[in-house]
């Protein structure tokens, strides 16, 4: 076993950490309370090529391996997570799924546009009604009587990145006598007639993220933008959530990295009865409890990573690796982020240092793509066989 990064690892997340310092960090706070998009630093984040960092450069992307992805993403989400969501859903649940399961018209039209950062992806799967759920889907798409194209009818929730999206991976029911083999996934242009936007989610965290309702009504998709075929889509969506529970599982790490880094600065720094913080034992416990939990966090991250890596040669599912990290990275930048707030005091509570923001931005990563509970039935099922 070598811990060590490779060069290229370890550029991407030198190139990363410097747009996040640089460029990231000094707008969080201000992106964090108006809820405005961060258009511009997503256009620079992918020429540097962030936007597709596992696509390869025919592709628009940078060409670098799962393990670049998740150093990259920690970077950017410790300067802010809204910036990493945005980038975990186009980078995992839009460009991964093509990559996987398209064809090479759709890799190089629908990918190298999200990839190089020129357009923005999204991933339609939840819907009011279904959420955990997922293959109780209502949207509907019936092959037209030539076969062309589908009419899709759709109603979808949660689209992060929903409101400034050009493409978006969208599932439905070709035949819903089927359950979930009947589910089948489209590549949707935004742009198309059918297709509307509802309002803007007012959000608790990650509020730079925008994130929206979309409805699809009577949309004609081309037949040849059905990703997969028919009936796949299932389990497209599941093998897509597998790798993207590890870009949320980074995520959550670059939450906890930020909130740990702020709590140790502001240990040395504040003073009561007489000496620093930090000289206290129950800061000191915390502190030591909070470092430990991080780095087993991004241990199981890494390794999941290299699980994508490996599994990308073999073709075997990553399951259970993805859910564990994401299971864990999350309740432990949560676990990290309230710890943070307590140790800094009224100020942990003030808008005026950015531990508050930690805090909300990481419960996020407990719900989305699978909540807490859902990774671990996934888990267990997993192990035990048992459904
Ligand atoms: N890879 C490949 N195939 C898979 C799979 C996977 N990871 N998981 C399931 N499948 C296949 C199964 O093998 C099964 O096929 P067979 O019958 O041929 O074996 C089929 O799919 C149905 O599987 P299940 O019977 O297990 O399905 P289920 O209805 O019981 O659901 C579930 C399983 C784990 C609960 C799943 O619905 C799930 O993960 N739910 C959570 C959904 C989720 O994460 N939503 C997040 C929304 S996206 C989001 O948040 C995006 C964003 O904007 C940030």
């Amino acid at each position: 076993m070598d811990f060590k990064l490779t060069d290229e690892q370890q550029m991407i997340q030198a190139a990363a950490r410097d747009f996040a310092e640089q460029q990231i960090a000094p707008v969080a706070a201000e992106h964090d309370v108006s809820g405005t998009f961060p258009l511009a630093n997503i256009e620079a984040m992918g020429e540097l090529g962030l936007m597709g960092i596992e696509v390869p450069e025919a592709y628009g992307g940078a060409g670098l391996d799962t393990i670049g992805y998740v150093l990259a993403m920690i970077e950017v989400s410790a300067a802010d997570a809204a910036h990493g969501t945005i980038m975990s859903v186009n980078n995992s649940l839009f460009c991964n799924g093509i990559l996987k399961y398209g064809t090479e018209a759709q890799k190089s039209t629908y990918v190298k546009a999200i990839a190089s950062g020129e357009k923005i992806g999204a991933y339609a799967l939840s819907e009011p009604q279904s959420g955990s759920d997922a293959s109780s889907m209502k949207s509907r798409a019936v092959l037209s009587d030539d076969g062309s194209h589908y009419i899709i009818n759709a109603r979808k929730s949660w689209i992060t990145s929903g409101p400034h999206a050009r493409y978006l991976v969208l599932f439905a029911s070709t035949n819903p006598e089927a359950g979930a083999k009947g589910i089948s996934a489209f590549i949707i242009d935004t742009q198309t007639d059918g297709f509307s936007r509802g309002k803007t989610e007012p959000k608790l965290g990650i509020r730079a993220s925008a994130t929206c309702e979309i409805e699809l009504s009577d949309y004609r998709c081309p037949v040849e933008n059905r990703l997969g075929e028919e009936g796949e889509g299932f389990k497209i969506a599941m093998s897509v959530l597998d790798a993207g529970r590890i870009g949320i599982a980074a995520q959550a790490v670059g939450i906890a990295q930020a909130a740990y880094k702020a709590s140790v600065s502001y240990a040395r720094d504040r003073k009561a009865f007489g000496q620093e913080i930090g000289s206290f034992q129950m800061i000191q416990s915390k502190l030591a409890d909070m470092k430990t939990r991080l780095e087993a966090a991004r241990l199981l991250t890494l390794r999941a990573a290299w699980a994508k890596m490996e599994a990308d040669k073999t073709g075997q599912r990553i399951t259970l690796d993805g859910s564990m990290a994401k299971l864990f990275a999350s309740e432990a930048a949560m676990w990290i982020a309230h710890q943070a707030v307590q140790l800094h005091g009224g100020m942990g509570y003030s808008k005026e240092m950015p531990v508050e923001r930690y805090f909300r931005d990481a419960k996020i990563t407990e719900i989305y793509e699978g909540t807490s509970e859902i990774q671990r039935l996934v888990i267990a099922r997993t192990e035990t066989g048992l459904r």
